[in-house]
């Protein structure tokens, strides 16, 4: 195949559809600043997902700086290396210091077993995220944070749309943010959102996100511009018709990508929970040195060859990255299961106009070495 198969590619809606919108906008003049899609967006997006208040913002990483910010945390926040650079990011850039927990062994979630050993005097806050949109282990966080009293931010910019026993995991901890990056199954472009639980919660989240106005002479506490306009907000409310079809769309890629490996050794992917609703955002591959014959470079480096771009997500570590290597908690041997997961990912391509022929393609340039 000549053309280049990229990680991801945005799912992007008739334009036709498209322009009924933008048409719309150049008609209201109102573009931004809580416009009436941007409303309406919030709307659907309560209904479809199943929460009771969201903000939307800009893009993801203001939505966690906001929603650090918003929970007035101080000093120490326990967090994942396992991650994307924002999530920790966020945590430096609100003042405060990341403390990394391993890795669960299993889904890569922060390791539940850990957390408490992580805890000290100064920690405010656990920050774990829902990699690749598998459910951290909610229940257990949950027991840890309200017998030390801390509050829970979840990442969950992998897990639009991801459901656990029927119900929205996004409803889980005090705050969760969203992001809709044009890579992620639900993009405005880019975008974002903090999922809240109470009316007196959204307020100050919305009010931070206009740089603490309260009307036009009042200001309160230390915002920022987070704000989402309304040409993101349409695209958002396109995006959310079609969003059932490109889920079914990656979980027919999903299914091809796990028959075509199931019988080789040395590649591993994940399984699947009976209670959870997926939203097949990734699919990532573990390749075993040792019983494969080849690491996980020379895959990634011979499907290059063949016009196939994987990311090797997340490698390096966060805690590797020089802001954080000297962190006592970045030391290796804090870290060890998510030192070797970094070490055996590729991210193989996902997004629903990945034609089977493709897959099937990707596998056998895999198998075949
Ligand atoms: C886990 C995680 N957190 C945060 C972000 C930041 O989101 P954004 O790119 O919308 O700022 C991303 C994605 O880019 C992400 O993958």
């Amino acid at each position: 195949m000549n053309k280049k198969i990229f990680v991801t590619e945005p799912f992007l809606p008739p334009l036709k559809e498209f322009n009924v919108y933008l048409k719309q906008i150049w008609k209201n003049k109102l573009i931004t600043n809580n416009g009436p899609f941007h409303k309406q967006l919030e709307q659907e997006l309560c209904n479809y997902l199943g929460v009771k208040h969201i903000s939307l913002f800009a893009n993801g990483t203001i939505a966690l700086l906001v929603a650090i910010k918003a929970l007035e945390l101080t000093g120490e926040v326990i967090t994942t290396p396992y991650s994307f650079v924002a999530t920790v990011h966020s945590i430096k850039w609100n003042g405060l210091e990341p403390v990394f927990v391993d890795i669960d062994p299993k889904y890569y979630n922060l390791d539940p077993s850990k957390i408490e050993e992580a805890i000290t005097d100064k920690t405010t806050a656990i920050l774990p995220v829902h990699v690749y949109g598998n459910p951290c282990e909610t229940k257990k966080i949950k027991h840890i944070a309200e017998k030390y009293n801390l509050k829970v931010i979840y990442d969950a910019a992998h897990a639009f749309g991801v459901k656990k026993d029927g119900k929205s995991i996004l409803n889980e901890g005090d705050l969760s943010i969203l992001s809709f990056h044009a890579t992620k199954v639900f993009n405005t472009f880019e975008g974002g959102a903090i999922v809240s639980h109470s009316a007196e919660m959204k307020k100050k989240i919305d009010d931070l996100k206009n740089f603490g106005f309260q009307d036009q002479i009042t200001v309160e506490g230390i915002g920022i511009n987070g704000k989402m306009n309304e040409v993101q907000a349409s695209m958002g409310l396109l995006q959310l018709k079609y969003f059932e079809q490109v889920i079914e769309k990656r979980k027919r890629i999903t299914e091809n990508y796990r028959e075509g490996f199931k019988n080789v050794k040395g590649i591993r992917y994940l399984a699947d929970l009976e209670d959870v609703k997926y939203n097949y955002a990734y699919f990532p591959i573990f390749i075993n040195e040792n019983e494969y014959g080849k690491s996980r470079d020379d895959v990634y480096n011979a499907l290059k060859k063949h016009n196939i771009y994987g990311r090797i997500y997340f490698y390096p570590l966060i805690s590797r990255f020089s802001a954080y290597k000297d962190l006592f908690s970045s030391k290796s041997a804090n870290l060890s299961m998510a030192e070797k997961i970094s070490e055996d990912v590729i991210c193989l391509p996902i997004y629903p106009d990945l034609s089977t022929d493709q897959v099937n393609y990707i596998i056998s340039v895999i198998n075949d070495g």
